[in-house]
C-alpha cells in the first residue's frame, strides 16, 4: 500500500482526480470504479474542471459504480444514480450507456447481481477502483463480517450505515434497508485502486487500515492487505490516530 498525505480535503481530491486523469491519459478506453457519498465528490469536482479546461474526454470510458439501493427508482434523487448524474456525469462527456450501476429496481435482485459482475467481466474488468471508507471499515457496502469471496451481492443495511446516510434523505425510516453493492472479491480483482480518506471521523478507520497485515472479515477494508497496487490517499485529519500509532513504513 502507498499513503498519499495531503494537507486537506482539497488536496485529496486533486491528487485523487490526477490519478483517473492519469489512468484515462494512458488507456483512453479504461474503465473507472466510481464511489458515491461526501468523500469523492471534490475529486469529481476536479475531474469537471479538468474537462472544462484540458478536454480530457471521457467518450471512451466506461464506469462501473460500487453500489446501488434497492428499491429506489435511478430518476430518484437519493438513487446513487442520481448522485453520479449529479456530481459528475452532467458535466462530462461520458455516453450515458458508458456508466453502470447495480440495476436495484430488478424484481429478481440475485439476477442484477449477476448481470452486474456478467457487465464487469464484458467491460474487461476494471483499471481504476475509487473508494472511501466507512467508520467500520466498510468499503462499498461490504460491512463488518462480510465474505471476502463475494462478488456483486445484496446487503441488508446496518443501523449504523443506514443513519450515516441518513443525512441525503428527509427521514432515517426513508433510508433503504437493502443495497446491491460489488462484493470484495471485485474490488480485489481491479487493477489499481485508490482509497480517499478525509476528516477526523474517519481516522481510526484509517488507523486501523493503515495497521492491517493480515485480511480480516471484521474490518472489510483490510482486503486491500491482499491488493498489488492499493493507493490511500488520506488528509492530516484522517491520519491523526494513525500517526500515533507505531505502523509499517509505506
Ligand atoms: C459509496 C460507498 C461507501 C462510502 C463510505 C464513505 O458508494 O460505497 O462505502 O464510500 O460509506 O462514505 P462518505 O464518503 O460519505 O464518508
Amino acid at each position: 500500500m502507498k499513503l498519499i498525505r495531503t494537507k486537506n480535503y482539497e488536496e485529496m481530491s486533486r491528487i485523487a482526480a490526477d490519478h483517473v486523469i492519469n489512468a484515462i491519459k494512458s488507456n483512453p478506453r479504461a474503465v473507472i470504479g466510481l464511489a458515491t457519498g461526501d468523500t469523492p465528490v471534490g475529486t469529481y469536482e476536479a475531474l469537471i474542471r479538468d474537462h472544462n479546461h484540458y478536454g480530457t474526454s471521457y467518450k471512451q470510458v466506461h464506469t462501473v459504480n460500487l453500489d446501488e439501493y434497492i428499491g429506489l427508482d435511478k430518476n430518484d434523487p437519493n438513487s446513487y444514480r442520481s448522485f453520479m448524474k449529479t456530481h459528475l456525469f452532467h458535466a462530462i462527456d461520458l455516453p450515458e450507456s458508458h456508466a453502470f450501476l447495480p440495476n436495484s429496481m430488478m424484481t429478481d435482485s440475485e439476477e442484477a447481481c449477476r448481470q452486474y459482475d456478467e457487465s464487469i467481466r464484458q467491460l474487461g474488468g476494471v483499471d481504476l477502483q475509487i473508494l472511501g471508507i466507512g467508520q467500520n471499515g466498510h468499503i462499498g457496502f461490504n460491512e463488518p463480517g462480510s465474505s471476502f469471496s463475494m462478488t456483486t451481492h445484496v446487503v441488508e443495511l446496518t443501523q449504523n450505515t443506514r443513519q450515516a446516510n441518513a443525512r441525503f434523505f428527509k427521514q432515517l425510516e426513508d433510508v433503504p434497508t437493502h443495497a446491491i453493492t460489488m462484493g470484495i472479491k471485485n474490488i480485489l480483482e481491479s487493477r489499481c485502486v485508490l482509497l480517499l480518506a478525509f476528516g477526523h471521523n474517519k481516522a481510526e478507520a484509517v488507523a486501523q487500515l493503515l495497521a492491517s497485515e493480515q485480511p480480516d472479515e471484521t474490518f472489510p477494508a483490510s482486503a486491500l492487505c491482499l491488493h498489488p497496487s492499493v493507493t490511500i490517499i488520506a488528509d492530516e485529519e484522517a491520519l491523526v490516530l494513525a500517526d500515533k500509532q507505531e505502523r509499517r513504513s509505506f
